[in-house]
């Protein structure tokens, strides 16, 4: 990566009595940043943000949001346009090499992707060593990092050609993987790669054929999953994002650094919202519950929040929620779902959030999650695969900011400070005298 950062100002810090000029440091678009990296060495004090919500931790040319506009740009194209006339491995090429692919080299990735969307036969046996009744996320986590021990011919990672087939690999096994973890839970057979379709029609095919009977896929239903995937592709330096980069930073080999993601994405405030958001609007039940569940969520001692509501970074309407709205109108148009009472829950409750003042102040808006988990449920997914989809998708984000961070001359090993508040030395005390 060419470094880009450009200095346009100084900025002052005084401490007890003494000054310090800290350059200002400024990218394409977006807040400026406070070069803080001498300040330990110059001041002996560390800065201190938990939850990192003041902290660049790197610099990156992927994605860019505004979360006061509601703008997401992939390499700057903005991703109402990507989700409309993209498809998720245009989007993933654009990811990794920064522009849109010309015809040829479209054809050339597709192809390599194909090639690759097999699993040593003899992670079927890795598969085999879970209980049933894992969940789909912990397959793919330890299933992910377990691909290190298959594929020993692209861990170099100061080897280029080596980087490119992992990210290959990678992003050409989620779904095989994913599918595995799902036919496993419900004890069918596995479906093997079809490399006659696209990726995501293939991955359809792999988790909802059987081998007894003919699968079509639904080119409606097929649209949809691939648009699913564009808008959860990347999403810049978010939790998961950061751990794979945090975990990359040691040199740590591509497969490790991604089971490390999927790990982070699983939980509720991340990847998990989706699952989470659907249990609670089938929880609502009804309409005229709503209510009872803002005023919960309004509850300083209540810790129920609305699922699906409130991002770190947006604080306008997340515009991957409005894709997904109308994509989940859409699905359940060709699905042929007239009354769905969860749809009709979760459009009131947008309603009246969205005209809450307690909402409106702390602009709390849908994210994506709100719909996606109508979406995929009227798709046939379980709740529990909801996580599963999204890192399926986000492996294309994440492979490329880990890849970026290799080739970044100024990155280091991240090793965050802590502002320790334990107690100070003290003598170790025998046994028998505590
Ligand atoms: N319902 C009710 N109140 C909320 C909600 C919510 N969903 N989200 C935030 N708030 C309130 C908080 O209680 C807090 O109020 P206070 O200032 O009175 O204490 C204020 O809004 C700020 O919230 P924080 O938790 O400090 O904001 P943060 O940026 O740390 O959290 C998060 C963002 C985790 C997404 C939060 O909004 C949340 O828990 N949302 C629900 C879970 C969810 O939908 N997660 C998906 C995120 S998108 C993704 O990962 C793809």
């Amino acid at each position: 990566m060419e470094n880009k950062i450009k200095k346009t100002g100084m900025a002052q810090l005084i401490i007890d009595g003494k000054t310090y000029d800290l350059p200002i440091l400024s990218g394409a678009v977006g807040p400026s940043a406070i070069d803080v990296r001498a300040l330990y060495k110059d001041t002996d004090h560390f800065t201190f943000d938990t939850g990192f919500t003041s902290t660049c931790s790197t610099e990156s040319q992927i994605t860019y949001i505004d979360g006061d506009k509601g703008i997401l740009l992939y390499r700057g194209y903005p991703i109402e346009q990507l989700a409309e006339h993209s498809t998720f491995l245009e989007t993933a090429y654009l990811l990794m090499n920064g522009e849109l692919p010309t015809a040829t080299q479209s054809v050339e990735f597709s192809n390599t992707i194909t090639n690759h969307t097999m699993l040593h036969e003899q992670i079927e046996r890795f598969f085999n060593g879970f209980r049933r009744d894992a969940h789909p996320m912990a397959m793919l986590c330890g299933t992910v990092g377990g691909l290190s021990a298959f594929y020993h011919d692209s861990l170099d990672i100061e080897d280029n050609a080596q980087r490119d087939i992992s990210m290959h690999r990678l992003i050409a096994k989620m779904p095989t993987i994913a599918a595995r973890a799902y036919k496993y839970s419900i004890g069918q057979p596995t479906i093997y790669p079809d490399n006659s379709l696209s990726y995501s029609e293939n991955f359809l095919k792999m988790c909802f054929a059987v081998p007894a009977e003919k699968y079509e896929v639904n080119p409606v239903i097929a649209d949809a999953m691939d648009k699913i995937f564009i808008l959860h592709a990347d999403h810049e330096q978010n939790a998961s994002t950061s751990t794979v980069r945090l975990a990359g930073s040691s040199g740590a080999n591509p497969y490790a650094c991604i089971a490390a993601g999927v790990a982070c994405l699983w939980g509720p405030s991340h990847g998990g919202a989706n699952e989470a958001c659907l249990k609670m609007l089938n929880e609502i039940g009804t309409v005229d519950r709503i209510p009872e569940f803002v005023a919960r969520a309004k509850d300083r001692n209540d810790p129920f929040r609305l699922m699906g509501f409130g991002h770190r970074v947006y604080k306008n309407y997340d515009p991957r929620a409005k894709v997904m709205q109308k994509t989940c109108h859409a699905v359940l148009g060709e699905l042929g779902i007239k009354d769905s009472p969860i749809l009709d829950i979760a459009m009131e409750l947008e309603k009246i959030a969205l005209n809450d003042p307690y909402f409106v102040e702390k602009k709390l808006y849908p994210n994506v999650d709100f719909y996606s988990g109508i979406v995929l449920s009227a798709l046939g997914f379980p709740t529990s695969m909801f996580t599963v989809l999204f890192a399926l998708a986000r492996t294309s984000g994440w492979i490329s900011q880990w890849n970026e961070m290799l080739e970044d001359s100024t990155q280091r090993i991240g090793r965050p400070r802590q502002l320790y508040t334990g107690a100070t030395a003290r003598d170790y005390v025998p046994i028998g005298k505590r």
